[in-house]
């Protein structure tokens, strides 16, 4: 069963923690994970790359909605996880994650 965790109180105070394809390094519980926003489209991923560890808080966001490793340029759809570019390497882990009146929520 997933544990659901709010940041922010309001959808501008999330907004306003979150700038527009910036990357944070959130601790939820035990698991440090990373937040992005397009828009409102909030994304949330594994903090650790899945190719060789790199921490992607270090990653750009691309237009296409892919998070870039910032080690060995990797990329990973922040929608589903899938590696897009690279080799021998599994998929990014993404969480279900959603901005609404009460701010960012997240499930992981
Ligand atoms: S560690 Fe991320 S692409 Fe290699």
């Amino acid at each position: 069963m997933s544990k659901k965790f709010t940041l922010g109180s309001d959808r501008s105070s999330a907004l306003s923690l979150l700038p527009e394809k910036a990357i944070r390094k959130v601790q939820l519980g035990d698991d440090l994970i990373c937040l992005t926003r397009i828009g409102e489209k909030i994304f949330a991923f594994q903090h650790l790359c899945p190719h060789q560890s790199a921490s992607l808080v270090d990653g750009k966001i691309n237009s296409f909605d892919e998070i870039i490793c910032p080690l060995h340029h990797y990329r990973f759809d922040l929608h589903t996880g899938d590696l897009r570019s690279g080799d021998n390497c599994p998929d990014l882990k993404v969480y279900q994650s959603e901005l609404s009146d009460e701010g960012i929520t997240i499930f992981i």
